[in-house]
């Protein structure tokens, strides 16, 4: 982390702070980002601000230290960064990603997968079959696999023929009876049933587990950044890999099923519902949400146009309305500055889980205890950081989560330049006496999610801004998105864009942040 020679304070700085120190304890009692911060502290110790520091105060950090369900469970701090994969694995086992390597797969491009659930809170179990179409990427396919944990699998069909398949290690493997040939086509359909498997991810200290989770026989909610999706459905787990998405969800009546992009029917059976829900736009595995619950559907649109519908359970509904309530208006000026909202949607749905909230494509999961305008303003500006524009990598987090945060900060100080200068102020202080001591482009994944991640990624993105001007910073920011929309980028890709915009070499300035 760069390291800013103190600066005195100026006039108004003091009130700045305790502004953000407000934030601070807001986010300390509600919000994710310090349950996020403790959480990723929690292994070390938690952090004691200098003397000089009036952020975060110390008694709010010594009386919220993580709780052990925050702490990340001994198996996830124990685990190492793992082994550079550069490049796809030969046996397809691995997308390549160094950072994560036993996340995706190789040697195919899934182009779309149609989710049929059978779901109902009161049991926990998972009745499905997932039909995948994709295209053969490797010259001769042999074996393809698949990111995919727990269930008994009763039936795999290739081309609509049974397939053989082994199931081990968090891979489903199939064995076509002839190699698939390059270029081609192919359809899987995969049926399996049973109770998810609840475990700890390495990246994610914060959750006792990631995947399907049922709340008291009422509800259901998923969460599945970055490694969880292989415990609801089988998937190529990574953002490498993205496709469209269509889920029939039968629930008992009188629930609902909520998912991804828009609800095309609904159908009502004697006991059972099934909503049908589609997103016809790519999606990265990890986005790919269903919740179930009561909700009251609340429908809308922006200045602008963009639908907005959001479904919420009955008791967060004065609370959800003052949140959003300037959503229009802030979907309006993102898409202002970043380019149009890419979806045919956008929305939030209220989940019974405590202190995340998760920015799954056009509907994103709010946690019933997160509700406020920040929460709101960060997981919106995640779909284009991060859901429009995905990681090529796990490892540069940073970029969606130091942009989600800093665009949350630039709305709230919007008609205030010098109120972000600030605030940013303030948050360099918070950064330097609470950075967590690894670089920002290499977080161990226990840290993936840390404070730093989040408030050190920000600062960058601020101080890059002010490296490059505000022409160049805007206008690169929106060849970035035309360019890598709908498809992933590396922090090499984005660099080369940011050079472009501003006319020369970033490459030390980006050094100095990240390495
Ligand atoms: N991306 C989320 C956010 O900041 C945080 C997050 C990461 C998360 N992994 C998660 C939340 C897993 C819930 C579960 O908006
Ligand atoms: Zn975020």
């Amino acid at each position: 982390m760069k390291k800013q020679a103190f600066k005195p304070k100026i006039k108004g700085t003091n009130q700045r702070l305790r502004r953000l120190n407000r934030f601070y304890l807001f986010n300390l009692r509600n919000l994710l980002i310090l349950v996020l911060w403790l959480a990723g502290c929690g292994e070390t110790a938690v952090p004691t601000p200098t003397p000089t520091a009036t952020l975060p105060p110390s008694t709010a950090v010594s009386q919220l230290a993580p709780t052990p369900t925050l702490i990340v469970s001994p198996t996830a701090v124990a685990t190492q960064p793992p082994e550079p994969t550069a490049t796809p694995s030969p046996d397809g086992l691995s997308i390549g990603d160094p950072y994560a390597p036993e996340l995706g797969n190789a040697g195919y491009d899934v182009t779309h997968y149609t989710l049929i659930l059978a779901l109902d809170p009161a049991v926990e179990n998972i009745d499905a079959t997932v039909e995948i179409r994709g295209v053969v990427t490797a010259p001769a396919l042999a074996a393809l696999s698949l990111d995919f944990v727990g269930f008994e699998v009763t039936e795999a069909l290739l081309d609509g023929q049974p397939v053989a398949f082994a199931h081990e290690n968090d891979k489903l493997i199939l064995f076509p009876a002839q190699p698939l040939a390059e270029n081609s086509p192919f359809a899987l359909s995969i049926s399996y049933a049973g109770d998810p498997v609840e475990r700890p991810s390495p990246y994610v200290g914060f959750a006792a587990a990631v995947g399907m989770s049922f709340v008291n026989g009422e509800s259901i909610y998923v969460l599945s950044e970055p490694d969880g999706s292989r415990f609801w459905f089988p998937n190529n787990d990574h953002p490498r890999d993205k496709a469209t998405y269509r889920f029939e969800i039968t629930v008992p009546q009188g629930l609902t099923a909520v998912a991804n992009g828009l609800l095309i029917d609904q159908i009502d059976g004697a006991d059972s519902s099934t909503f049908i829900w589609e997103h016809n736009h790519l999606m990265a595995s990890y986005l790919a949400t269903v919740v179930v619950g009561e909700f009251e559907r609340l429908e809308n649109r922006s200045p602008e146009g963009v639908l907005l519908r959001h479904y919420v359970t009955d008791t967060a509904r004065g609370e959800f309305a003052t949140a959003v309530a300037d959503l229009g208006e802030a979907i309006d000026w993102m898409s202002e500055l970043f380019g149009p909202y890419p979806y045919e949607a956008f929305g939030f749905v209220t989940a019974d889980v405590s202190g995340v909230s998760l920015e799954t494509q056009t509907m994103v999961l709010l946690a019933n205890n997160m509700i406020g305008e920040i929460t709101v303003m960060h997981e919106l500006a995640h779909m284009w950081f991060g859901n429009w524009v995905s990681l090529d990598s796990w490892q540069q987090m940073w970029r969606n989560e130091g942009f989600a945060t800093y665009v949350q900060l630039m709305w709230e100080n919007r008609d205030d330049p010098e109120e972000l200068e600030l605030t940013m102020e303030a948050v360099r202080s918070a950064v330097e006496d609470n950075g967590d001591g690894f670089p920002l482009g290499n977080p161990p994944p226990a840290q993936l999610f840390s404070f730093n991640t989040y408030f050190g990624g920000a600062l960058f993105v601020h101080e890059l801004r002010q490296e490059m001007g505000d022409e160049a910073f805007f206008s690169g920011l929106q060849t970035y998105f035309a360019t890598y929309g709908g498809g992933t980028a590396s922090d090499d890709e984005f660099r080369a864009v940011m050079e472009t915009a501003v006319g020369r070499s970033l490459d030390d300035f980006f050094a100095e942040w990240l390495e």
